[in-house]
């Protein structure tokens, strides 16, 4: 194949094997609704949302418009002791989407930026309460908190820790991974009920090990996402609640993937029912078109914060953290324009509405397909698992290039197959998207 419009030399592509993609190109140069069209002129249909952001389909044009107007209105101003007007409105219509006393919104650029950034605010909260022997972290086996070194040494993929190891934070701990592959292999649209309490351990092991009292927060994904879309045993978040709220411990919830509706509702929180100190979210809140991410931190939080200040002189800042396009104008403009994009269409409940019809399409084509051990449904969001072969992650690979070739994005995630569609996919397009998985399945390698 040749490129002459590009030249491939000199882009390090990232989470990707860059030498197997040089042989075989996937290169993106328009799109619009659900699909792609790829450098040498085919439509791909986009099965994950561009990696759970584009919730709102490719190309729309109010978050298009809002974009090109804010450029010309104001392009950029520092965060640092000055804001945008933008930044104040889309934080206001993020907060009052989020649950309970989540109301102060701190900007970032990613997901792995709110990782981190929570992590530090966890800290400078239970400092300027005079509690700043609070150091412990504790996140969850196979979670996965981004790319930085807060939210990978939260964070529990081997892979992504492996190489960086001797460098991770001290004092983390993982509570044990929430799967159980022999009674609860194929979940649709519920919460598998467990027999035994699988925080029995965070409860008699890690918290009297660190001394809770020692323990400054719990992060974790309502749902884990980048792991393969596992679901949370029945009442486990809500006993997560309750063993934080008994320590004093701050209960982050990572949302990057579950927040801004991909459950039916705004947030996992919602859903799940069970309202956390901090919420971290990225990607859908601005539909993917433009970075952003950032933290919701409870009124609690924000008051002790500036409570510790009260008597510190004028120009004493009481958070040392920030980054240089925090709350920028331009990514807010996308922000403000995206939420209402999602109220005004009803895009949220349209994931309640195509949730159901993705788990009953997985579930039906493709259990009993050759090497499907799995199948895990919820909201609009399903993952099948394939037996390990004799290389881990390779069947999913090969099963995730032959999708790419007959015309659908799907997200490989260890041994599983990953679908998590636009919210504004059509009946149609879930039936054709499970259709070229269950051939890809089906087609001997
Ligand atoms: C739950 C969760 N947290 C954090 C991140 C990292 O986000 P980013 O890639 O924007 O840094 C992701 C990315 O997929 C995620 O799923």
């Amino acid at each position: 194949m040749a490129y002459p419009e590009f030249n491939m030399e000199h882009q390090w592509l990232p989470f990707t094997p860059n030498r197997s993609f040089a042989q075989n190109p996937r290169v993106f140069v328009a799109a619009d609704g659900a699909h792609f069209t790829t450098h040498d002129g085919r439509q791909v249909l986009d099965g994950i949302s561009s990696l759970w952001c584009v919730s709102a389909g490719h190309n729309r044009k109010p978050i298009n418009e809002a974009i090109t107007r804010q450029l010309a209105t104001l392009d950029y101003a520092t965060a640092f002791q000055v804001s945008n007007d933008q930044a104040f409105k889309a934080a206001e219509m993020i907060a009052a989407l989020a649950p309970g006393d989540l109301n102060k919104v701190l900007f970032c650029n990613s997901g792995s930026e709110a990782a981190d950034t929570s992590l530090k605010v966890a800290l400078a909260y239970h400092r300027a309460r005079g509690e700043g022997h609070r150091h412990v972290f504790i996140g969850r086996e196979k979670g996965y908190h981004g790319v930085n070194f807060g939210g990978m040494s939260v964070g529990g993929l081997p892979a992504n820790r492996k190489v960086y190891g001797t460098q991770m934070l001290p004092h983390v701990d993982h509570m044990r991974f929430i799967h159980d592959p022999v009674n609860h292999a194929y979940i649709q649209g519920s919460e598998p009920v467990w027999a035994e309490d699988p925080l029995l351990e965070l409860e008699q092991r890690i918290l009297p090990l660190h001394d809770a009292s020692n323990v400054a927060a719990i992060i974790v994904e309502p749902v884990a996402g980048s792991a393969g879309w596992y679901i949370p045993p029945q009442g486990y978040l809500k006993r997560l609640r309750e063993i934080c709220d008994k320590h004093g411990i701050l209960l982050i919830f990572d949302e990057v993937i579950t927040g801004f509706g991909r459950l039916g509702t705004a947030f996992g929180a919602d859903y799940f029912g069970v309202v956390p100190d901090m919420i971290n979210f990225a990607k859908g809140v601005t539909n993917g078109v433009i970075p952003m991410g950032g933290v919701i931190c409870s009124d609690r939080i924000y008051q002790a914060m500036m409570q510790a200040h009260s008597s510190s002189p004028e120009h004493a800042i009481e958070l040392f953290h920030g980054y240089t396009y925090s709350g920028h104008p331009v990514a807010c403009a996308a922000a403000i324009a995206t939420l209402q994009l999602y109220q005004q269409e009803g895009l949220f409940e349209r994931a309640a509405r195509m949730g159901p019809l993705l788990g009953d399409a997985v579930h039906s084509r493709l259990r009993g397909l050759p090497h499907v051990v799995g199948i895990r449904s919820l909201g609009l969001a399903a993952a099948v698992e394939l037996a390990p072969g004799p290389v881990a992650g390779r069947r999913a690979y090969e099963v995730f290039m032959r999708c790419f070739q007959n015309g659908l994005l799907v997200r490989p995630a260890g041994d599983n197959i990953v679908l998590c569609p636009p919210f504004i996919i059509e009946p149609a397009q879930i039936e054709r998207m499970v259709d070229l998985l269950a051939d890809a399945i089906a087609q001997p390698a």
